[in-house]
């Protein structure tokens, strides 16, 4: 087991630029993505402020970790959709990672969270991982002071997907940031 799934591990805290650190996650999907023929777009809304304050790498194996579910358990030529956003109020930045998959029944929208899990729609594929991946995503998310969830379908626009995860990260902003964001 990794350090990850033993909660073993210390958060880093740092300033990093937004689009740069989710732009690294695309790129390394990008080849996976076309060999199934699905389109793999990320939005990052112009609200989301160009540096922030939270552990970069931590949110990236938590959006990697949706990305690469939302590829495995889509078909060929389907659209999997990465969206963010920025709410200054809250200090959250909000991540949904959304896809057109086999789907997940909201009964099991617990039950996914949980180590060692794989719903049985997911054995059809050839490559059935351990059932670890959305446990180390809620464990990184409770170190980071956040939250992640499956949504429900009637919050996903049916135009962009089917199945949607949604992240809610606690970030700060860089102060020099905050002073932009302010005169924006
Ligand atoms: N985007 C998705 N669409 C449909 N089912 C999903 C999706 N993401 C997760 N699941 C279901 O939830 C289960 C748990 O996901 P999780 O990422 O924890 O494990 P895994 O992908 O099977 O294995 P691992 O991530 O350890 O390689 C999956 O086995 C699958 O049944
Ligand atoms: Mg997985």
């Amino acid at each position: 087991m990794s350090n990850i799934v033993r909660e073993q591990f210390k958060v880093q805290m740092a300033s990093f630029n937004v689009r740069d650190a989710f732009e690294e996650i695309i790129s390394m999907y990008k080849m996976s993505a076309e060999l199934k023929g699905i389109n793999l777009e990320c939005h990052i809304s112009d609200d989301v402020p160009q540096e922030l304050i939270q552990d970069k790498l931590r949110i990236q194996q938590v959006v990697s970790n949706l990305i690469n579910n939302s590829l495995k358990y889509s078909d060929n030529d389907t659209e999997v959709n990465v969206r963010c956003r920025f709410y200054p109020r809250s200090s959250k930045l909000h991540i949904q990672v959304l896809d057109n998959g086999i789907g997940i029944a909201e009964k099991d929208s617990e039950l996914i969270f949980k180590p060692y899990t794989t719903l049985p729609e997911a054995q059809k594929f050839t490559y059935v991982g351990a059932g670890l991946g959305l446990y180390t995503c809620k464990t990184l998310c409770k170190q980071l002071n956040s939250s992640i969830r499956l949504m429900k379908a009637s919050e996903i626009d049916p135009l962009i997907g089917k199945t949607g995860f949604y992240v809610k990260i606690r970030a700060t902003f860089d102060s020099v940031e905050e002073m932009k964001y302010q005169f924006k």
